[in-house]
């Protein structure tokens, strides 16, 4: 009897697809990356300073919004974007439960409610009709996500803001340089935030900024970003010459400092590049992957640029003799690095015992929730190394086929 070895799982005692470990995820840091770090580390000055300064400027050039705040995390930019509308004890923020833990947390924060409404089954984005439902009088924002790097219906969840006086405050943490009916995130919603965690399109390690129109928020979300304390405090170890600053609320420790400005600065200038590898690494997976039934794929809107941050694919369980969790122990045991974006919040046991969600709230999200897995995606990913991505899933989807 001839027994095929390459199609035993490495989980069940077989060859492993790769005989090295290819991480979900590595940044790609150049020599220019290196020198703006080192560049700044000689220079004398560390913290916020010119260099935080200029990825400001460039950041609102990039995306067509008149200030940005350039802080440490998007976790950060949203907790003050809530701050800055006054969001409060006895108040309703709307958000997406297919999200990461602090798009809800910071509401939490606030001391407000978090309410989620359920995401639309094929981008996984923000349901505007659902939303339109869950707005009462006590809402006060909505936080929606462009979910793996596409544009969430800005259009018709602006228009249920203006309705009803809600700021839109857009979870752009996976969005940077998408676009929507040809205008860049970041100058569509009042306020956006975006993330330059390790893992994100562009990073400084760990880092953020939000964007907006409006001078009196950029300039609370400044303050209060650096301990409540007087405008433009960052200087006053500067050559400009001390000078006294004021408490003017208790703020927050949440300053992005150069060494993050220099890094992210030097990476928005490749973000374009960046993409255009996104895009291929993208195109070849899908020639890998489309054609098997037991997956499903989240779908493109007409009108945005996507992104591509992530490369998430749906499960199919009913087609397979296996759950998620064993697929996706199984990818990994194939030396594939593998994300979950996300279990949906709703169902985590804080949010369960804090506010009483329960399964079967948001179907279409407790779907996903069960069955997604994210494929590595990221620029310095070679062909061979997508196409070791494909071997893999389709190695082990041939397993579980029902
Ligand atoms: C959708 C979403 N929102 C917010 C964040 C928080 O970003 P940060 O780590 O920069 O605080 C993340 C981070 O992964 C995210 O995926």
């Amino acid at each position: 009897m001839k027994i095929d070895i390459d199609s035993t799982l490495a989980a069940e005692g077989g060859t492993a697809t790769r005989a090295t470990f290819l991480p979900f995820h590595q940044p790609t840091i150049d020599a220019d990356d290196e020198r703006a770090v080192l560049e700044t580390l000689r220079s004398g000055w560390l913290t916020t300073g010119p260099r935080t300064k200029a990825f400001e400027r460039e950041l609102a050039a990039y995306t067509g919004a008149a200030h940005c705040v350039a802080l440490n995390s998007c976790t950060a930019a949203l907790h003050l974007a809530l701050e800055a509308v006054g969001v409060g004890p006895g108040d309703e923020v709307i958000t997406s439960p297919i999200t990461f833990a602090s798009t809800a947390n910071v509401i939490v924060h606030r001391n407000a409610r978090p309410v989620f409404v359920d995401v639309d089954p094929e981008t996984l984005n923000i349901d505007p009709q659902a939303l339109a439902h869950a707005v009462t009088p006590r809402t006060k924002a909505i936080i929606p996500v462009d979910f793996a790097g596409q544009p969430c219906d800005l259009d018709e969840v602006m228009a249920i803001g203006r309705q009803h006086g809600l700021t839109v405050i857009e979870d752009a943490a996976h969005a940077i340089g998408a676009e929507y009916k040809g205008r860049r995130v970041g100058s569509v919603a009042d306020m956006t935030c975006f993330s330059f965690y390790a893992t994100k399109n562009i990073t400084s390690g760990e880092g953020g900024a939000l964007t907006t129109d409006r001078a009196d928020w950029a300039e609370r979300i400044q303050v209060m970003g650096l301990h409540g304390i007087s405008r433009d405090a960052w200087k006053r170890y500067s050559a400009e010459g001390y000078k006294h600053w004021d408490i003017v609320a208790a703020g927050y420790k949440y300053n992005m400092f150069d060494l993050q400005g220099a890094l992210v600065l030097s990476q928005l200038g490749k973000l374009d590049t960046f993409h255009a590898r996104r895009v291929a690494l993208k195109a070849r997976l899908d020639a890998g992957l489309r054609d098997l039934p037991e997956l499903a794929f989240p779908a493109e809107r007409p009108g945005r640029k996507h992104v591509y941050h992530l490369y998430p694919v749906i499960v199919r369980t009913e087609a397979l003799t296996a759950d998620r969790d064993t697929i996706m122990a199984a990818i990994q045991a194939e030396n594939i690095g593998i994300g979950i974006h996300f279990r949906a919040v709703h169902l985590h046991p804080f949010y369960t015992e804090t506010f009483g969600f329960t399964r079967g709230m948001f179907p279409h999200a407790e779907y996903y929730s069960d069955r997604t897995i994210s494929l590595p995606l990221y620029p310095r990913m070679t062909d061979a190394e997508a196409d070791d991505v494909v071997a893999a899933v389709r190695k082990v989807i041939a397993r579980y086929r029902r």
